[in-house]
């Protein structure tokens, strides 16, 4: 099968010919329907974070599932699934205590490093966070898919493993935003976009969007922002603390910079609450004005939404089938998996929103 190769960092991606190993007792192999390009694939492909190489990476897809072992018993072929790289074992701490997004058992969660389902030339080709959908197909752990429903488009349902889940989970779980409050979404990309829709969807009274590109500002409106702040020339935390006249009840940081996560915290009224969702480069450290701590503000970080996703995607799904969930704006180009390279020079230039590729 086909998959795109990361061989060093800063390289273009390289489409190999690739084995696939046959799916172990409680394995599933997955046919890639459509894979999203998510900013963090990036972050890997500029080397800002290390990884074992070769790499496959990608980590937001949609297929049909192709085989599985011997013990499993939740899907089998033929039915359409979503994966999502918070891999659960169901039986540790995190995931009894209702926080399977932080479950880090190795039985399910491969160490980087400790691959071995896919090679290439005989040499070990490492899986990224335990997914690697940049590929004809995908054999996983049966605990990192979700069965969807057979009616829901699978190009947009592949925005619910990675950006949809953990924008609106930002929402629900994480910041667990109530009717009426406000919030500020700083960045508009995939992930802000749908934290944004999230907002809406859980009765946000005022949802500001804040972003350097007017066009995505224009988006965001549509998506449910009821105010926009033009990010270029601005000190975004003054024009939040402005136009609310003390600040927001909770700021959803969706970039990634030392900039924007302490703008966030710094745009917070008293027992405000800012939750970081970007990833900033290696090695960042945040600096906070501590005396606003004494007004109960918070600052928090946030692993893919804090997400149940067998339970929040099928959710998400309803969402969009009922329209209110508004995928079919978040998608800005199809590419094919040759063109995987031409999506990463356009997320770099910012001019995209989320990019798929379908197979
Ligand atoms: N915590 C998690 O589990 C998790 C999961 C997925 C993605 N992420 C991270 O979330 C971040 C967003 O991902 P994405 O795929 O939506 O990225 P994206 O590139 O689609 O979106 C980023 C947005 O920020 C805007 N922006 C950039 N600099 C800005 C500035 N100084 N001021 C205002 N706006 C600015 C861009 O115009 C763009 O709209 C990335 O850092 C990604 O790695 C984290
Ligand atoms: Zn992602
Ligand atoms: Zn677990």
């Amino acid at each position: 099968m086909k998959a795109a190769v990361l061989h060093a960092p800063g390289e273009p991606l390289t489409i190999e010919d690739v084995e696939i190993a046959f799916p172990g007792p409680r394995e599933v192999l997955v046919r890639t329907s459509v894979t999203g390009l998510c900013r963090s694939d990036l972050h890997f492909i500029d080397g800002a974070f290390p990884h074992p190489l070769p790499l496959v990476l990608g980590h937001e897809a949609a297929g049909i599932v192709k085989a599985v072992g011997r013990d499993v018993t939740y899907v089998r072929a033929g039915d359409p699934v979503v994966l999502c790289l918070s891999v659960f074992c169901g039986h540790c701490r995190h995931c009894l205590t209702g926080h399977p997004a932080m479950c880090d058992t190795p039985e399910v969660n491969l160490p980087p490093g400790v691959s071995r389902r896919m090679s290439w030339h005989g040499e070990t080709l490492h899986q990224f966070y335990n997914t690697s959908t940049f590929a004809e197909q995908i054999l996983v752990h049966e605990h990192a898919v979700v069965k969807i429903r057979p009616d829901m488009p699978l190009d947009r349902a592949a925005l619910l493993g990675c950006a949809v889940l953990t924008g609106t989970g930002a929402i629900f779980h994480c910041a667990g935003l109530r009717p009426g409050e406000s919030v500020a979404i700083v960045g508009c990309g995939g992930v802000g976009l749908a934290a944004i829709n999230g907002a809406a969807l859980a009765g946000a009274g005022r949802i500001i969007a804040i972003d350097t590109q007017p066009s995505k500002l224009a988006l965001a409106r549509t998506l449910g922002a009821t105010e926009t702040v033009d990010a270029r020339d601005t000190d975004i935390a003054e024009a939040v603390l402005d136009l609310t006249h003390g600040g927001v009840d909770h700021a959803i940081e969706c970039i990634g910079s030392k900039r924007t996560a302490e703008a966030a915290f710094a745009m917070l009224a008293p027992r405000g609450l800012a939750t970081i969702v970007g990833i900033p480069p290696w090695g960042t450290k945040l600096e906070l004005d501590a005396i606003s701590m004494l007004a109960d503000r918070r600052i928090q970080g946030s692993r893919m939404g804090s997400n149940r996703f067998r339970l929040d995607i099928p959710q998400l799904v309803d969402f969009y089938l009922q329209g209110r969930l508004k995928l079919d704006h978040m998608i800005s180009d199809r590419l094919t998996l040759p063109e995987i390279n031409l999506g990463f020079e356009r997320m770099r230039a910012g001019t995209a929103l989320r990019q798929i590729i379908a197979f």
